[in-house]
């Protein structure tokens, strides 16, 4: 709670809107996407529910720029992977974004 008020206490005093280094994408995504994705090798249940789903190797980023990554999340893809706009704001597409490109070992 206090981190809450001086959070609060912060942003107000810098009149300035949350910055894209506040959201968390690693928390974000664990909580939001982990479920389909794994941790880049799509988990195996829903990997035989939606075959379609990518492995995440460096290959797949190498093809793909940030921006891509962040409209595909932002607008969804194909059947299965749903829209995130209405559900996540931008800077923490972002985040996670940033987040997953750091999976590939
Ligand atoms: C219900 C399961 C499910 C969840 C939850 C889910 N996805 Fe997906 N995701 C998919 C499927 C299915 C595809 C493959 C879509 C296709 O190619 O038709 C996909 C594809 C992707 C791709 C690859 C797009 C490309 O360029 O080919 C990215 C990036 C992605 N998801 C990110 C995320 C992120 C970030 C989250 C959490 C905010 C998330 N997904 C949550 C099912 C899911």
């Amino acid at each position: 709670m206090r981190y809450v008020v001086a959070a609060a206490v912060f942003v107000l005093a810098n009149h300035a809107p949350l910055q894209a280094q506040g959201a968390d994408g690693k928390a974000l995504f664990e909580s939001n996407c982990k479920k389909c994705h794994g941790t880049g090798q799509p988990v195996p249940a829903i990997k035989k529910l939606f075959p379609e789903i990518p492995v995440w190797d460096a290959a797949f980023f190498a093809a793909r720029t940030e921006t891509d990554i962040v409209a595909t999340i932002t607008n969804g893809k194909g059947k299965n992977m749903k829209a995130w706009r209405e559900v996540l704001k931008a800077d923490e597409i972002e985040a996670i974004a940033k987040y997953i490109r750091t999976l590939p070992k």
